[in-house]
């Protein structure tokens, strides 16, 4: 099965997760695209009420123009659960986020979930994270000086910048840049410094929050954490 029907399949798997009256946390990219389709199909067939926030512009947009009922983060007082795509995971369910330039919001609500489920294609499983580059968010002032503390700290940092080689701005007007992992055994301690260093807003390092990866394709595989 090609890796958009594996993407698909997921999400159509991550739909059985979601009740009604639930308050669902729509997550950001092209997998979390395909849930935001099947959870507004699912939604009509069954006059289902359900609540949901979101996790980026565009995804809000996708979402309202499906005809789901979005609200603010701060107009819930709790998620059910979340669903969202991953870039890398490993077996113990930690992953990188970002790939997407949504990792802040992303965060932000997953940390505000009582569930998150990562909807993913085979692509995405990893024995070690750091073959995908991890974003880290950081503001727009000083951020040359934090590109040569990464660089000291061998991270190896690019600017993100889109095709007309602009730094990408995320929703929160911050710039991303992405640093090479792929040496590094303690991801706990680098969250740990990468969170100490002033000028970052945050890294796509998601430790401890999955509780359940779907795996599409002809047979669909779930792992818990
Ligand atoms: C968005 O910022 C990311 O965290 C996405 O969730 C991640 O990049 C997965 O994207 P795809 O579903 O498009 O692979």
């Amino acid at each position: 099965m090609n890796i958009n029907l594996q993407k698909k399949s997921a999400a159509q798997a991550a739909v059985n997760y979601i009740d009604e009256g639930m308050i669902v946390g729509l997550g950001t990219g092209s997998t979390a695209n395909y849930f935001i389709e099947a959870l507004s199909k699912k939604i009509k067939a069954a006059n289902w009420h359900l609540t949901c926030v979101t996790t980026s512009t565009k995804s809000r947009q996708l979402a309202e123009s499906l005809g789901i009922h979005v609200v603010s983060i701060d107009d819930v007082n709790h998620i059910d659960v979340t669903v969202d795509g991953v870039d890398e995971f490993d077996p113990q369910l930690n992953g990188i986020k970002g790939g997407g330039v949504a990792l802040l919001f992303e965060k932000i609500v997953a940390l505000s979930s009582n569930k998150n489920i990562w909807i993913v294609d085979t692509s995405k499983k990893s024995d070690k994270l750091g073959s995908f580059l991890l974003p880290v968010e950081i503001i727009p002032f000083g951020s040359v000086q934090l590109f040569t503390k990464l660089s000291q700290m061998n991270l190896k940092p690019q600017f993100r910048v889109d095709n007309q080689n602009q730094k990408v701005l995320t929703d929160s007007k911050n710039y991303i840049i992405d640093v090479d992992i792929s040496h590094v055994s303690d991801i706990h301690k680098l969250a740990d410094t990468l969170k100490s260093l002033t000028g970052i807003v945050e890294h796509g390092l998601f430790l401890d929050l999955c509780h359940t990866v779907i795996i599409g394709g002809e047979h669909i595989e779930k792992i818990d954490r």
